[in-house]
């Protein structure tokens, strides 16, 4: 197969062009395919970022199980760009239609959600599926082959290509089902979540500093936790004002999915997405977010500046966002000429945590 013959973008908020939609692993994953001499009936994929594996394995009808808006957006509008079918997407939560029996791995970079993503293909797949994990090698940690070997007999490796490589799974064991939650306790809370999202061991200490100085008196009445992860911050909202509407956004279906475990409520609304479309202009009175910065292995401040803005838009005027961040990220001058006032509310040697009043 070619893998030039398709047109791909990253079709995400972020604007450096210099980042690209694929990576050597993927090319791997796609030459592996074309190689197979396998004739399967029906092929899964999880974890195609921007859908080069979707787009090169469209002729078998893939069953395609993501875990971000951001990825099923990017997926979708590459598809169309090169004037393929439309899909489906699936959540490694709910059950698949069918049962698949060739599956294609993009290996992500938290091993929690690797594990999700081999629990929940063990449990939608015939008893003969064989599996094709790719990553780059310098993303390699033994880990990986212990997670495989929990739900696979046979796990062995290929050689490096372009300094990416393949994990081959083969032999499917039986008995093998797990719990996919954690619990972690807070504030005389247990807070419930999948596995894969963010800070699975302990609340994240910029949140835990967050919490302590976020600023809620003047009674704001709609709030919204954006990027809200199992939904800590909003759960603290909602002690502190019990009637005020929130909204909990998050990208990862993942974090929706634990977020509704946690914060619940008929002034509760949870948005699976991945900027503020959903908002309209001038309707929050106060955002308050440890927003994101990491992208699988990306640092990209990209996106949490496309987001501040979509802030600014969604806010009312005199209202704020309030958001804690590690210094070094220096959002301040980023955030200055966007908002009429940018205070900081609280500092201490790792994070600060910043109000920015429209
Ligand atoms: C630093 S974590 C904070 C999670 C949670 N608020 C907490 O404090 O534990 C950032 C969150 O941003 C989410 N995220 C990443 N990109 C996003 C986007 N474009 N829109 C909304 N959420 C996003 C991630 O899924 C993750 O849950």
């Amino acid at each position: 197969m070619d893998q030039s013959s398709y047109q791909l973008k990253r079709y995400d908020l972020s604007e450096d062009r210099s980042l690209k939609p694929w990576s050597a692993a993927d090319e791997l994953l796609v030459q592996s395919f074309s190689d197979s001499e396998m004739t399967s009936s029906s092929i899964g994929i999880y974890g195609d970022r921007f859908g080069y594996l979707t787009c090169h394995l469209n002729e078998k009808n893939p069953t395609v199980v993501s875990i971000h808006k951001s990825e099923e957006l990017a997926i979708s509008a590459n598809l169309k760009a090169n004037n393929l079918p439309t899909i489906e997407f699936h959540h490694p939560i709910t059950t698949l239609p069918t049962q698949m029996d060739e599956v294609y791995v993009k290996v992500p970079k938290s091993l929690d959600l690797f594990h999700l993503y081999l629990e929940h293909l063990a449990d939608n797949s015939t008893d003969e599926v064989q599996v094709l994990c790719g990553f780059m090698t310098r993303h390699f940690t033994p880990a990986i082959i212990k997670i495989a070997e929990q739900y696979f007999e046979e796990v062995t490796q290929s050689k490096a290509v372009k300094k990416a490589r393949l994990v081959y799974l083969r032999k499917k064991k039986s008995g093998t089902k797990q719990n996919i939650r954690k619990t972690i306790s807070y504030n005389n809370q247990d807070f419930h979540q999948y596995w894969g999202v963010f800070s699975a061991n302990h609340i994240d200490y910029a949140t835990q500093f967050f919490i302590e100085h976020m600023d809620l008196s003047s009674q704001p009445e709609i709030v919204l936790d954006l990027a809200s992860g199992n939904g800590v911050i909003a759960a603290e909202v909602q002690n502190q004002l019990p009637n005020s509407e929130l909204h909990l956004m998050d990208d990862s279906f993942l974090a929706v999915a634990s977020g509704q475990l946690n914060v619940r409520g008929e002034n509760v609304h949870h948005h699976y997405h991945n900027d503020l479309s959903v908002f309209e202009d001038n309707s929050l009175d106060i955002i308050v977010s440890n927003p994101p910065f990491h992208f699988e292995h990306e640092i990209n401040i990209q996106i949490p500046l496309a987001l501040f803005k979509g802030c600014h838009r969604s806010l009312k005027v005199g209202g704020s966002l309030q958001l804690v961040a590690n210094k070094h990220l220096n959002y301040k001058v980023h955030l200055d000429p966007l908002f009429a006032q940018v205070k900081i509310l609280a500092q201490d040697e790792k994070f600060v945590v910043y109000a920015c009043v429209k």
